[in-house]
């Protein structure tokens, strides 16, 4: 990039970029202290407002601030193609096109970055690239969907059922008016997907992750969840496992214990777990306009200071999918003799053993609420199937991972 101010071409002017527009203003000094050039905005994009290839044209790099595919996808190509370096936010066009482009972004010479796509303030991505560049990572994960993390935490704490929530979480601003790819894991799958790539140097696209949502989840699922100290989130898990690796989003109990079993509200957490470093936790808050306006500045620093990372992918592991869990298992049942040997012997004959049993009488039914211990997650569904064809059922069962304690420390 040439010498004198850095103009910045700000594409969307809705949350992030109007906080972003004034956060600029706000710390231009500082950036000029650090980088020695002033930014200053060369022109806004939004619906109603500007012409990009104007804006393209009158400036350095262009941040991109519009969220979705199209046009986004245009202009991020447009501006790379240009030799203009690019910052952006939106996961969902990483985790869709990231490989297509990086690649346009190493042919150009030019640098794409996008700390604010994941994990809201919490500074991952340098972190795996930078601090963590040489070290082979084997496991990422956390939380990295706020909505879920507060919808979740009020229903642990109130009790209440899940539209309750969601209508509050939507009433305070946690949660979006169209709220589905929050509450469906389709948000933190992008996410996780991103974070994979990065972790393995290996390609990884949002059609790789495994994912699914919270809108199932009970209060009384949360209620039994107490009795046996676990706590309810939304975890996004992308590891190696068997010669390649696992990306995936799911609902999932952690140990009263665990690093991310106090992470509540809307924050976000992530671990990061090696051989060399053991683990390192992070958290903060996982949205806000100007919380992620700061993260797309501080990679403006980045791109003026000249800093540049590598975003060649160096390997090719395949994607394992039925990999080993523990599991919660919720059944309604008929209060009569032997149900509960019908069902062990269903689950011993697939190969999976109960650590813990809770049982409750509600007149004629009861409730079984156990936990499995770990398995391959098909040998589980092939005990939950069979268990949903006895005749003591009397509603489908229900389930939801588990994270033992003894696999931390
Ligand atoms: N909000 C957060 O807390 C948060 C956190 C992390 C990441 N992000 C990411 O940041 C990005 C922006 O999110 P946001 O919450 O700021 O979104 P937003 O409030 O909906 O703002 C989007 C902006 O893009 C403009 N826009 C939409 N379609 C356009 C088009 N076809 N041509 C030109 N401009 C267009 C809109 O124009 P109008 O003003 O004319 O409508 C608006 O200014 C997304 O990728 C999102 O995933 C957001």
């Amino acid at each position: 990039m040439s010498e004198g101010p850095v103009r910045i071409g700000v594409l969307g002017k809705g949350t992030v970029g109007a906080a972003f527009a004034g956060l600029l203003a706000e710390r231009a000094d500082a950036v000029e202290a650090t980088t020695g050039r002033r930014p200053e905005i060369a022109g806004v994009l939004s619906r109603s407002e500007g012409d990009f290839s104007e804006i393209l044209e009158r400036s350095d790099l262009i941040v991109e601030l519009i969220g979705g595919l199209d046009p986004a996808r245009a202009y991020v190509e447009q501006a790379l193609r240009a030799g203009k370096p690019v910052v952006t936010a939106n996961k969902q066009l990483l985790a869709q096109h990231g490989d297509e482009l990086f690649a346009i972004a190493r042919e150009a010479g030019v640098q794409l970055r996008f700390e604010a796509a994941v994990a809201g303030v919490i500074p991952i991505v340098r972190v795996i690239q930078e601090s963590f560049g040489a070290t082979e990572i084997s496991r990422v994960f956390g939380i990295v969907n706020g909505t879920t993390n507060f919808i979740l935490t009020e229903m642990a704490s109130t009790g209440a059922p899940y539209a309750e929530v969601l209508a509050r979480a939507q009433e305070l601003g946690y949660a979006e008016a169209d709220p589905e790819e929050d509450v469906n894991g389709a948000d933190a799958a992008a996410k996780m997907a991103i974070l994979a790539r990065l972790a393995f140097h290996t390609p990884v696209s949002f059609d790789d992750v495994v994912y699914e949502g919270i809108e199932t989840i009970q209060p009384d699922d949360l209620s039994y969840a107490k009795e046996l100290d676990l706590s309810l989130k939304l975890l996004g898990i992308a590891e190696r496992r068997d010669g390649g690796i696992s990306v995936r989003v799911f609902p999932c109990f952690l140990y009263g214990g665990h690093p991310l079993a106090p992470v509540g509200g809307p924050f976000n957490a992530v671990m990061v777990e090696a051989p060399a470093i053991t683990e390192v936790t992070m958290s903060g808050p996982g949205a806000g306009g100007v919380q992620t306006a700061s993260a797309v500045l501080g990679d403006i620093v980045s791109i003026v200071s000249g800093e540049a990372p590598v975003h060649e992918p160096v390997v090719e592991l395949g994607v394992v999918t039925d990999v080993s869990s523990s599991f919660y298992l919720h059944l309604e049942v008929a209060d009569r003799p032997g149900v509960l040997a019908r069902i062990a012997q269903v689950l011993g004959d697939n190969g999976v053993s109960v650590k813990s049993v809770v049982q409750r009488g509600i007149g004629d039914d009861a409730r079984l609420v156990m936990v499995v211990h770990e398995c391959l997650e098909s040998r589980f569904a092939a005990a939950v199937e069979e268990i949903a064809r006895l005749d003591d059922l009397r509603s489908p069962p229900r389930s939801i991972r588990v994270i033992e304690e003894e696999e931390f420390g």
